[in-house]
């Protein structure tokens, strides 16, 4: 079976056909998924998800471009009791984004601060969104001590020596769409380096699509494209890359392994 271990099927992108894509990622193999929640508007709409659907699971976070929207001492206190729902498996996701210029880097290094902090108070994994600050993302989980929970680095997109620091700080390193396209020369490379017990894969649906529907909305049965890829990239059988990758998943957000279920309610 798959894991998607990043997706946003709550999106308004779905919202005409949110059931059939579900249906089509449950027969293309997806047993298991965790939604993420960024914002006031997508984390209820993302516990509502996990709550209809046995095999979704939801991580909630506030995201560093909405960073400058949060009310940090109410919202904290918003994700934390969230924490104690039994489908929340995660916090994220959260992280740096000096790409979009939406939140100065202050906010950002605050409210990324404050939600590692709660992270280790309520005992959960982070799921990290890093786009283009690759050193202070390193910096600041090792400030805050982030090893104690680990998590996950989510489509990983930087260097291997990045990727180093990431691994000894417990935590595990996710690929997504870009790593299925022809000239991923650095990702695929990175790939082939991370520990086979630390690998994890995802879509980040409906956001970057592999190859060969680059360029149209993502959808989680996709995620059967990035192990495919993973598979080449390693030499090991699409199989196999289904069962190290979900066994990690478990693992990763501390959940038992069952048996897919045939029938959602
Ligand atoms: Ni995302």
């Amino acid at each position: 079976m798959l894991f998607d271990t990043h997706a946003h099927l709550d999106s308004p992108k779905f919202d005409n056909d949110r059931e059939e894509m579900i249906t089509r990622a449950k027969e293309a193999g997806v047993g298991a998924l965790v939604n993420i929640g960024f914002n006031r508007e997508t984390i209820p709409t993302t516990i509502a998800l996990a709550e209809r659907y046995d095999f979704i699971y939801a991580a909630v976070g506030w995201h560093p471009t909405d960073a400058v929207d949060m009310r940090l001492e109410e919202d904290l206190a918003w994700i934390a009791s969230l924490c104690a729902h039994p489908k929340v498996v995660a916090i994220g996701e959260i992280g740096l984004d000096y790409y979009w210029d939406t939140s100065p880097k202050d906010v950002q290094h605050t409210v990324f601060r404050e939600q590692i902090r709660l992270a280790k108070r309520v005992n959960k994994p982070i799921v990290i969104h890093n786009r283009d600050a690759h050193e202070d993302i390193v910096r600041i989980l090792r400030e805050e001590g982030a090893a104690e929970v680990g998590g996950i680095m989510h489509c990983f997109s930087g260097s291997w020596e990045t990727a180093k620091q990431c691994l000894d700080m417990n935590f595990y390193i996710s690929f997504g769409g870009p790593v299925t396209f022809k000239n991923a020369r650095v990702p695929k490379e990175v790939l082939s380096r991370i520990p086979l017990d630390r690998l994890l894969i995802e879509t980040d649906a409906p956001y970057l699509t592999p190859h060969p529907f680059r360029g149209k909305r993502n959808e989680s049965s996709y995620v059967r494209f990035v192990a495919d890829a993973a598979a080449e990239i390693t030499g090991l059988s699409r199989k196999k890359i289904e069962e190290i990758t979900s066994r990690n998943a478990y693992a990763c957000f501390r959940l038992e392994e069952k048996p897919l279920t045939i029938d959602e309610k």
